[in-house]
């Protein structure tokens, strides 16, 4: 377990942005990177506010992010936090990733979250979450998915209609797939099997940010149609609640109940 640290810096007129190209220039985010403990330093500009900037710092445990507050660097970067008169907003969580770039420990760590907290999805994470989606294969490379984002008051209103499910996430992906792009041959056909592949591909990636998920089948599939206006050769397929996981939430007790390999796999 590790921590994860969002400061959102936001100012007037640019300045935030200022801020982030001298926290660059300065050579302080190198030297955050390579401070003992530290996992990841990342900042974004948020699309839907020009005047803010998002650090995202990652640490792998409290001693680490101790040493870090007791860095002499603190001081300059309190001092270009003055200096740009920047108002500043704090998160911290306990995530579950030991290191964002090993697949090994996203595929361990992936598991199913059904308690999200009051915050939203970045738009830069929802972005890679949906690039991975992109990147996934699916028969004769038709890439019949259809990926519907549900993150507005009402298109979650409608969610809550149609399933039980949410969990309080505050983004869904209605994953779809367009049969009549699908391949298929005489009675079959890969639409459902190619969108599987899809939200697979997102759920992993989703981890691998720190986007904590779940994959919910059980919800009206025709009601999604009516309810999203959605034309009948696009079937739902399934729902990807997105966000963090509550801090009282315990987990899935089912997550280790994994059966040994010798009753899945047989050698022939
Ligand atoms: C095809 C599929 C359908 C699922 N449907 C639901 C669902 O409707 N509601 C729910 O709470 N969890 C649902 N889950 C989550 C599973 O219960 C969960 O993935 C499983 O217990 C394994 O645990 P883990 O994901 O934590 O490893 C579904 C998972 C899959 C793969």
């Amino acid at each position: 377990m590790n921590l994860t640290i969002n400061i959102y810096y936001t100012g007037k007129n640019g300045s935030a942005r200022e801020f982030a190209k001298e926290m660059i220039s300065t050579g302080i985010v190198d030297q955050i990177r390579k401070e003992k403990g530290n996992i990841r330093y990342e900042y974004f500009f948020p699309e839907n506010d020009p005047e803010t900037v998002l650090l995202i710092d990652c640490w792998e445990n409290q001693e680490a992010l101790d040493l870090h507050h007791k860095s002499s660097m603190m001081e300059q970067i309190a001092k270009l936090r003055n200096k740009y008169n920047l108002k500043m907003r704090v998160e911290q969580y306990t995530s579950f990733l030991k290191d964002n770039h090993d697949f090994e420990t996203v595929i361990r760590e992936r598991t199913a979250t059904r308690k999200f907290k009051d915050k939203k999805v970045e738009s830069e994470k929802l972005n890679k979450i949906l690039e991975a989606g992109r990147l996934a294969p699916t028969a004769k490379n038709l890439q019949p998915q259809k990926i519907y984002v549900a993150n507005s008051k009402e298109a979650l209103d409608k969610i809550d209609k149609v399933s039980p499910c949410r969990y309080g996430a505050l983004t869904v992906l209605i994953v779809c797939s367009d049969t009549s792009i699908a391949w298929t041959k005489d009675n079959y056909s890969t639409y459902e099997m190619d969108a599987c592949i899809v939200a697979t591909h997102m759920m992993l990636e989703a981890t691998n940010v720190g986007v904590d998920n779940i994959w919910i089948e059980m919800f009206d599939k025709n009601e999604v149609k009516k309810l999203f206006g959605l034309e009948d050769h696009i079937e739902p397929i399934c729902l990807i609640p997105l966000g963090y996981r509550s801090d009282d939430y315990k987990g899935n007790p089912l997550h280790n109940m994994r059966k040994e390999l010798s009753e899945t796999v047989t050698y022939v």
